[in-house]
Parts: C-alpha cells; structure tokens; sequence
C-alpha cells in the first residue's frame, strides 16, 4: 500500500461503519462495496493498527500466475483502442492485481461499468489500493462503477453479471498459464469442475490429449456468455490456447470474427520461456474459421492465417491451398518408434563386446535382442547406417508373452535383476501387461529398411535408415517411420517426402511450436500415390544419383512404375 492509501486509510480508520467507509470510497474511485461487510472492515482496521502489510505474494505455479506488467498491459489497451474499440462495459475475468483494469480505465474514458474477478483475496485487495492511487493522482479520471468479485473463475456463473448488452464489452485479461495436468499432479483443486470439459474419452487422457490449459476452459466459457454481445475479446494466453480454441470453433461456431494472434516474447514480458501471444476477436460477428498471426511489435504487418479450409485444420491456409493436391490418406501407415519408459537399464552403449547402461554397469548380453536404437538426435542426417545406442527388444509385439527371453540367460538375469524399475514405470500402458513390456513394437519395426522423422525437431527432413550388420535399427517413441522391405522403395519413398511440395504441404498443416511439430496424424494426411503423380522422374533420377554418389548405394529407377502399382494397390 502506498503513503497516500495508507493516509487515506488512516483517515477513515474512526469510521464505526463500512457503509459510510464504502460511500467515501465509492465516490473517490468508483469502487462498490469495497468492504462487503463489517466483518471484513474491522478486520482491516486492526491490521492497520499492528502495522500490518497485506501479503500478496504466494506459490506461482499452482494458479498460473504470471501478472502482466503494467507497461504491457497499457501497451495492449492501446492496441485494442487503435482498432476501433469504444467498450462501455469491461470484464477481466482473473483479474490478479488489477493492471488491465487500470490500463483500460486510462485508456477509455468510455467505460461505465468494469466487473473483476479473482480467486486470491489479497490481489484484489492490491487492485483496490491501485486504483485508490489512480484516483488520487488523477481525481478527474473517467470513474466507472467498479466490481470486484473474489472468487473461483469456474463457479462463476457470467450470465448472471447484470449487463446492460446496449454497451460495447471488452473482455480482457492473462487467464492462468497452467495445464490441467500440472495441477493434477499438484493435487491442486483449482479446476473446472467437469475437467473433462472437451469430453475427451480415457485414450486421449492417457495419451496426453487430454491435457489442456485451463486458459482453454476459461476463454471458452467467456465466449459461450458473451459470444452474442457486441464487442471485443482480448487475452493473453498461449499459443497452443488460440489453436485449440480456432480447433474448437468448427464445432462450437461461435459468433466471432476477425481474430488475431499477436505473438508476444514472453521471456522478456514475463520472464518465462513459453510461446505465448495476445488473441483478440470480435464478438457478435459472423463465425469465422481463421486467425491472422502477426508481431505484438508490429501489429500493422499481417501475417500468415491458420485455421480451418473447409474442413481442414492448417497452420498456413494460403500455403495450404496451393499444395492441397498431396492431402489425402497416406496409403502406408506411419508409426511411431519404440516405447520403453526405462532408458536407466533399457539403452545402452556398446564397448568392445560388452554394453555398458545409463547405471554404468558393463554387462554382457546374447546379440539376439539387442538391436540399435536411433533418438530424434540420430536422424539429423540423409541416410542412417550406424547407431550410438542400442536396446532390448523383449516383445515382438505388445502383450507378447516376455516368458521366451528365459533361452536367452545373460538377458534374462540382466531384466531380472532391474525388474524393479520396471515395474515402477508410471505410464498405466504397462499396468498388467507382461514383466519387461514395451509399445511401439511390430511386424513393421523389424522391417529392414526405413524412412523416419524426428517429431520433435523443426527439421522438415526424412532420413533414410538402412540395417547394420544386417539388422534392423529400432527407433524411440519421438520419432516416426515408414518400414520397407526393399531398398528401393525406401528410397523412392525418401524422395518424395523430401520433395518441396512435400515440406511445403507439412509447413501448411503443422505448427512450428507444437509440443511435436509431425504427429502421425499430420505424417498420414500426405497422399504418397498423389505426390509420386506430381514428380517429375527427371527429379527422381536426380535424387537417386545424389544419394548413390554421396553414400555409395547402387539404387535405380527401374521399379519405379512398380512402386506406383504397389501404392495404388497394396501389391
Ligand atoms: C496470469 S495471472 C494474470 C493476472 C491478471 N489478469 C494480469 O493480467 O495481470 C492469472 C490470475 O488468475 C488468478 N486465478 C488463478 N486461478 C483462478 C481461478 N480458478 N479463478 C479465478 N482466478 C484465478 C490468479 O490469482 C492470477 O491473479
């Protein structure tokens, strides 16, 4: 509390009653009810007689709180009024300290009437000294009637906030930057109370489908009781919130248009590494399907647009117009790598004839189930034929009995002996499956030779694996893959994946800054029978010529036509 509130305070300290307090107050910044009883005023008066300071801080992590500085938050205001904006009614549905309130009362004498929310009591506190502050420093400011409700976002019913739908409505604010799995683990309770709001089923929550942000959960209730008023919404959230959200519209078709993504830099805003951007809408609009991304730093430069084509979601739409001759189904079906959740015992490096794990033990293993392990690293590179890994295929394919390794006693006593960590694994996939149980495994992982992609690197290029010593490489669970059995149709395959239309296609329907930038979902929307149409076979001599003079192969063209057939029709 500053000097100036504290005298303020001070001065009404003799107050027997809060009404009187509340009308003072009410008239010096618009406040109403600034103590919503006599209770909580007394309360107030003898912490002001102990000297006591009014603790706002508290643990971040567990409410997503990352308060908007006061400069960003007038930054943004005045954005919101350079496009047009006159709002007569403002909603700042997790207020924090009140820096949006604050910001837009300055920035719009329009505003009648602001409603803000927050479930941490000593933040609204901290809203009502600022704008104590506000008010002194500038008695003859715009003064709206001011609501400020304590209280959890979730059981807030919005509708009821009376709203006179006559007034333009600005919705704006930073919901908390938290997932609902964070707070799971956390055994936090500050969740929707139907979590699965999405209705999502038990796959997708174990896959991790299920987790979203609870920014999601709040911008889409916002929108659910204000999509009919007119006005603007504006928030602070990150990008993953706005596609899902965009993702969502296609089936909620909400009155919104003209939506925007303006990427801020939130390490320097806010000190925090997360891709992170202002979204802002107009409601009451025709429904759109698309967002423009443009620079929070130079917002008059449109960017590219993502959303929906017709009834496809893509990161690029105009990119994704030109190249949507490929889109299709992929006539192979891409997989993803191995599974093991034990990388302690479960990779291993090789020294001389023994192994060595991550534990540092040197054991000796048969070569039977030992085979080289490729990372998401490893594929960085045109053509693969050595490993710096290896591991233990127990199963050929999940669920498989793991009885069978007993012919093969180093391993078995070597699995045996770290049994423990495997059953400590936390994924439930393991949960009453065979000892020493992996995913990620098939016919199709032995296959011996392979077009893979690292999902996790930004890296739009396909990397040829070939056997070593005449096995075949396995690969983790980052990456994906295509198995062959024949060498050439590998390298077919590699070509017209690492075609411009190809990665121009992929660019158009992925997102840079996706958790996984290629997802099997995105790998099986390329239509390889219409890609290989579309390629000139002088362009595919070419290629072939490249890689047999680079890496010593004798591939040719000659079962080109072959190929075609095969993906046509499976034989
Ligand atoms: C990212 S901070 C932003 C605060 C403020 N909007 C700003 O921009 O400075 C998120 C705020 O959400 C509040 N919050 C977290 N969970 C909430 C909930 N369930 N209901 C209401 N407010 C909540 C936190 O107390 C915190 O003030």
């Amino acid at each position: 509390m500053s000097p100036a509130v504290l005298t303020i305070f001070l001065r009404m300290q003799q107050q027997a009653s809060f009404h009187k307090v509340n009308e003072e107050l009410e008239s010096l910044t618009g406040i109403r009810q600034c103590f919503k009883g006599e209770e909580e005023w007394l309360q107030f008066r003898s912490a002001l007689d102990s000297g006591e300071e009014v603790k706002t801080e508290r643990d971040r992590a567990e409410f997503g709180d990352f308060q908007t500085p006061p400069a960003l938050a007038e930054k943004i205001t005045k954005l919101v009024s350079r496009n047009g904006s006159l709002p007569g009614i403002l909603v700042e549905p997790t207020c924090g300290k009140g820096h949006f309130i604050i910001a837009a009362i300055r920035t719009f004498p329009c505003i009648r009437e602001v409603h803000g929310l927050d479930i941490h009591q000593p933040y609204l506190w901290q809203t009502k000294f600022s704008l104590i502050d506000l008010y002194l420093g500038q008695p003859d400011l715009n003064k709206p009637a001011i609501y400020l409700h304590h209280g959890n976002v979730f059981d807030f019913n919005f509708e009821t906030l009376v709203l006179n739908d006559q007034q333009p409505l600005l919705i704006i604010g930073n919901p908390p930057w938290v997932t609902n799995a964070m707070l799971g683990s956390m055994a936090s309770s500050n969740l929707p109370e139907k979590s699965n709001f999405k209705q999502q089923d038990g796959i997708a929550a174990v896959t991790g489908k299920g987790n979203f942000d609870i920014a999601e959960n709040i911008t889409l209730m916002l929108l659910k009781a204000f999509h009919g008023f007119s006005g603007q919404m504006t928030l602070l959230v990150k990008n993953s919130v706005i596609r899902n959200i965009l993702l969502e519209q296609y089936r909620l078709r909400f009155s919104i248009g003209e939506m925007r993504q303006y990427q801020i830099n939130s390490l320097k805003e806010f000190e925090v590494k997360a891709e992170a951007s202002l979204f802002s809408c107009k409601l009451n609009s025709e429904a759109d399907f698309t967002c423009t991304q443009r620079s929070f730093y130079r917002p008059e430069e449109t960017g590219l647009a993502f959303g929906w084509v017709e009834e496809k979601f893509v990161s690029n739409t105009d990119s994704y117009i030109q190249h949507r001759y490929i889109e299709g189904k992929s006539p192979l079906e891409w997989r993803q790598g191995l599974k093991h959740d034990c990388s302690l015992v479960m990779e291993l490096e090789k020294t001389g004839q023994d192994y060595r794990n991550a534990l540092q033990q040197t054991i000796r293993l048969e070569d039977e189930l030992v085979f080289g392990l490729l990372k998401s690293s490893d594929l960085q590179q045109d053509l693969v034929d050595s490993v710096r890994k290896f591991t233990i295929v127990t199963q050929h394919r999940p669920g498989a009995d793991t009885d069978f390794i007993r012919q093969y006693p180093a391993t078995w006593d070597y699995l045996q002996q770290h049994r423990q960590l495997f059953l400590n694994r936390r994924s439930s996939i393991y949960k009453n499956k065979p000892a020493f149980s992996i995913f990620g495994i098939g016919d199709y992982s032995f296959k011996p030779y392979k077009v893979a992609i690292s999902g996790l690197y930004k890296s739009f290029r396909f990397a040829l694996v070939l056997p070593q010593n005449g096995k075949p490489l396995m690969l983790d669970d980052t990456c994906y893959m295509l198995g062959f059995d024949e060498p050439d149709y590998a390298v077919y395959t590699w070509v017209l994946l690492n075609s411009a239309v190809a990665k121009d296609f992929l660019a158009s329907i992925t997102f840079s800054d996706a958790k996984r930038t290629f997802t099997k979902e995105a790998l099986m929307r390329i239509d390889l029978q219409a890609l290989a149409k579309h390629l000139p076979e002088m362009q595919l001599q070419e290629e072939i010529e490249k890689l047999n003079n680079r890496y010593g192969q004798s591939i040719t063209v000659q079962r080109w036509a072959a190929y075609c057939r095969w993906l046509a029709t499976g034989s």
